[in-house]
């Protein structure tokens, strides 16, 4: 049987516009999908919005717009970055959507449901729109939440309850084994640590209270007051996309997951609720998560009223979608926050893209379409990866796959400068003309090879290289210096 493979991605909440630390998942996500997609592996890349929420209710009411409509304006924003990014995914899932995903989320609730992990409740308590969670007082700083600086609402509600409590230690003993992986290993020492404290039952249900909007919000089977609470209804995205509950094909074919990716401030929601969620169901868990950090600007978090929020956009207009992909892929470790400035980006763009491989694809090439007889032959090996290369990217750590190919390339550079075959190719001496000619193959065959490396990272660069190696022809300017 073939093997698969199969990512998500969070789905996002679709109040406000997308920035960069989204992007930061997307293009992280999407880089491993195609690599094991090149490998013949066939992959299934899962991306989506978050949709039943208050804060989106809140953002549609600011902006004076009906909630669906307000919806379907920002998720075509989402679609349109994403494909500005070049974010090969294969689904993007709503959980508006009542035919994908709404049979799912209620398939598994009955699940949880007859495992007897769910009851009703009265529940009095403290719920951050922000986190579209419960809150309780040491959360808070001068009865604020201190990571939005708002007040949380007081309420006093009857709602079902998951008995998260219940599944405390074989949450542990999985995470411990490696049975569900958690990466980085911060990450997983963070878990446990948290799981150790203990784990409380968890509000699983909202009333309907009067005015929320039509269409908003799972039904609780067999309870028409209630809607589920949103992050029940987000988490089960991962197998509701897959037909769970429906058409389960894709289900059979593709869960458990390979690998959920998603930022360090969503970790128990992923690495805790739901794990316990699909045991109750009697269902498999993923493989791994794979856990990042934040993205930074000047080393202080993105904010408005500082100032520093880079839109990813932007970015890609100056500079191109691979020069964004390069920026995250290669200067932001998948496993520790990041820093990035327009100064740092625009710096590592001229001496890594525009001097480095743009300039060494752009010599290298004008060399063979000038004194090559015709395109090289490439084999097999030319566009084999190597082994240190493939290793990284499977362990997750792109960040050094990356720094492997620009290796390369500083490597192919060297070799351009000590052999000087741009020199020897003018010689008068006939073999110093034939050993420049072997030289300018071995630099084609090179860049074949560095173009197979960076095709996960840079698909639009990688496929302009190899079409310039396959025709002999100097390429358009990959990289122009700004
Ligand atoms: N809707 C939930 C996810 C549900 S998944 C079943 C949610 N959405 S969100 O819109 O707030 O996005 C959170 C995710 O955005 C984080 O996990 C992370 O992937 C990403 N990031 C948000 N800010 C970030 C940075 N500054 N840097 C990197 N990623 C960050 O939570």
């Amino acid at each position: 049987m073939e093997k698969t493979f199969y990512l998500t991605t969070p789905i996002f909440y679709p109040n406000a516009k997308l920035h960069l630390g989204h992007a930061y998942t997307m293009t992280l996500a999407d880089a491993l999908v195609r690599y094991h997609r090149s490998a013949g592996e066939e992959t299934y890349f899962l991306a989506g919005s978050d949709e039943n929420t208050q804060k989106m209710v809140d953002a549609a009411a600011k902006a004076g717009v009906e909630p669906l409509v307000f919806l379907d304006g920002i998720v075509k924003n989402f679609m349109k970055l994403y494909g500005s990014l070049d974010i090969s995914y294969d689904q993007f899932i709503r959980t508006t959507d009542k035919e994908v995903h709404w049979p799912g989320a209620q398939a598994l609730w009955k699940k949880l449901m007859e495992s007897g992990d769910l009851y009703k409740k009265e529940y009095e308590g403290l719920y951050c729109v922000g986190h579209e969670a419960f809150v309780t007082e040491k959360d808070l700083v001068d009865g604020k939440c201190p990571d939005h600086g708002t007040e949380p609402e007081h309420l006093k509600e009857e709602n079902y309850f998951f008995r998260l409590s219940r599944y405390a230690d074989v949450l542990k003993e999985k995470i411990e084994s490696d049975e569900l992986r958690v990466i980085p290993q911060s990450r997983k020492n963070e878990i446990l640590s948290f799981i150790r404290g203990g784990l409380e039952d968890i509000s699983f249900s909202r009333p309907r209270h009067r005015g929320w909007p039509e269409g908003l919000g799972v039904p609780v089977p067999g309870d028409d007051s209630q809607v589920m609470y949103v992050w029940c209804d987000a988490l089960a995205n991962y197998i509701t996309a897959l037909g769970f509950g429906r058409d389960d094909a894709l289900y059979q074919k593709f869960w458990p997951a390979n690998v959920h990716v998603l930022g360090k401030d969503i970790l128990r929601f992923h690495a805790a609720i739901w794990p316990a969620m699909l045991l109750s169901a009697g269902l498999s868990l993923p493989k791994a998560l794979l856990v990042h950090g934040f993205i930074t600007s000047g080393g202080k978090k993105m904010s408005k009223t500082l100032g520093n929020v880079i839109d990813p956009e932007e970015l890609i207009e100056t500079y191109g979608a691979d020069a964004v992909r390069y920026f995250l892929l290669r200067h932001i470790s998948p496993f520790e926050d990041g820093d990035i400035t327009r100064e740092s980006f625009k710096e590592a763009y001229n001496a890594n893209l525009a001097n480095g491989v743009g300039n060494l694809v752009a010599r290298v090439m004008k060399l063979a379409e000038e004194h090559m007889p015709g395109p090289v032959a490439l084999v097999d090996a030319d566009e084999r990866l190597d082994h240190d290369f493939s290793n990284s990217v499977e362990t997750l750590r792109f960040n050094d796959a990356m720094d492997l190919v620009f290796a390369k390339i500083s490597r192919a550079d060297e070799y351009m400068a000590e052999h000087a075959p741009f020199r020897l190719i003018k010689s008068e001496i006939a073999a110093e003309q034939e050993s420049a000619r072997k030289d300018i193959e071995y630099l084609v065959r090179q860049l074949a090879n560095i173009a197979a490396h960076l095709a996960p990272a840079l698909p639009h660069t990688a496929a302009v290289i190899m079409d310039a190696v396959r025709t002999n022809k100097k390429p358009e300017n990959l990289f122009p210096r700004l």
